[in-house]
């Protein structure tokens, strides 16, 4: 009774899948960074947690937290908006700009929630398969471009989940795609710091780059929520107008404003995560019969039919990755603390026994 209450598009989506189980001792499935929050910047969360009025509302619209992301990217306030995780920054971006039956035009394997959110606001989905080594395929992807004419086009530079920068040359890529559609491109950075390659500083170049970035991954902070858009000043305005007030409460702010003003310490995190990738990816390459795909963010791709085989062991040794396809010839394991690294080797050790 109740469905035909609901939405098309609502009733045409499924829910985003994720086990809740906790029957893992080693969570490697979700790009998360492996470290806790160093110990300076929890005594001065403590601190002024315990100073901050919780029973009032926070900013209305996150200034001061966007002056703080602003400065530490060399932008202005105006450049940014803030909000709830960049999954929201994208449903924002949907709602904003993308009407029903437009076209969402991105690559594949990628992000899941692109399509979600794009059928979400009743918009349709296309995209096009990266090539053997999880690059773009630039001609292929020009001519989807000028085919189907899409609204929106959304890429993810390093690409979840193949751990790749899409194009060595991104720049100019992006730069033959302005010239041939009128629309907007949304490039997301959800692992940028990981890489240490950005297409920020070409925001000014054109006011149809919509950036996405986040603190859930090299900054260390899924637990609290917070990403934000990086775009010209029209841009954050008009989307600005879909925010709800008061959209990011005052411990989330609190945290990332900590965090930016030691980010000395997130940027040592990174070069250790960097180093435990480098491992990874040389225990990895060990194994015949799989292609492992190089990474520049904090997980590793990689396929092969013995993936199967392989997926018992880490289930035995209670390590959560993450697996792709129905067959389950694809995965992914996101780069942990050196203890978790070792764990892995144990198991991929196992691996190389049975093979000889
Ligand atoms: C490519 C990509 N974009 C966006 C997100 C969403 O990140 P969050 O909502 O935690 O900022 C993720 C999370 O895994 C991701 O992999």
């Amino acid at each position: 009774m109740i469905e035909e209450l609901v939405r098309d598009e609502v009733k045409r989506i499924t829910a985003y899948q994720s086990s809740e189980k906790a029957d893992y001792l080693i969570n490697l499935s979700g790009n998360e960074n492996p470290y806790p929050l160093p110990a300076k910047i929890k005594k001065n969360f403590k601190k002024t947690i315990l100073e901050t009025e919780l029973n009032r509302y926070p900013e209305i619209w996150s200034t001061t937290l966007k002056q703080k992301i602003a400065d530490h990217l060399n932008l202005t306030e105006k450049n940014i908006l803030a909000a709830n995780g960049s999954d929201e920054v994208l449903q924002l971006i949907m709602e904003t700009f993308l009407k029903p039956g437009e076209l969402v035009l991105s690559i594949k394997p990628t992000f899941a929630m692109y399509q979600y959110f794009t059928e979400l606001v009743g918009g349709e989905y296309k995209s096009v398969r990266l090539n053997k080594d999880g690059k773009i395929d630039k001609e292929l992807f020009l001519r989807e471009v000028e085919k189907n004419k899409p609204k929106l086009i959304i890429l993810c530079s390093p690409n979840n989940p193949t751990g790749g920068l899409l194009a060595d040359d991104l720049h100019e890529f992006l730069q033959e795609i302005m010239k041939r559609f009128s629309g907007l491109v949304i490039i997301d950075e959800a692992y940028a710091e990981f890489s240490g390659e950005t297409m920020i500083k070409y925001l000014r170049e054109d006011s149809r780059f919509l950036i996405t970035r986040t603190f859930s991954k090299a900054m260390g902070l899924a637990g609290i929520r917070l990403g934000y858009l990086v775009a010209a000043s029209d841009v954050i305005k008009l989307v600005q107008k879909v925010v709800r007030p008061y959209n990011i409460n005052k411990i989330t702010s609190l945290l990332g404003q900590l965090v930016l003003d030691n980010y000395e310490l997130v940027d040592a995190r990174i070069k250790e995560i960097r180093k435990n990738r480098c491992r990874l990816y040389q225990m990895l390459i060990k194994i015949k019969g799989i292609k492992v795909y190089e990474s520049e963010a904090n997980y590793i791709y990689f396929s092969g039919k013995k993936i199967l085989e392989m997926k018992k062991l880490f289930v035995d040794a209670k390590i959560k990755i993450r697996y792709y396809k129905s067959d389950l010839t694809a995965a992914r394991i996101t780069v942990g603390s050196a203890d978790e690294i070792e764990a892995v080797e144990k198991v991929l050790a196992n691996f190389y026994d049975m093979e000889c």
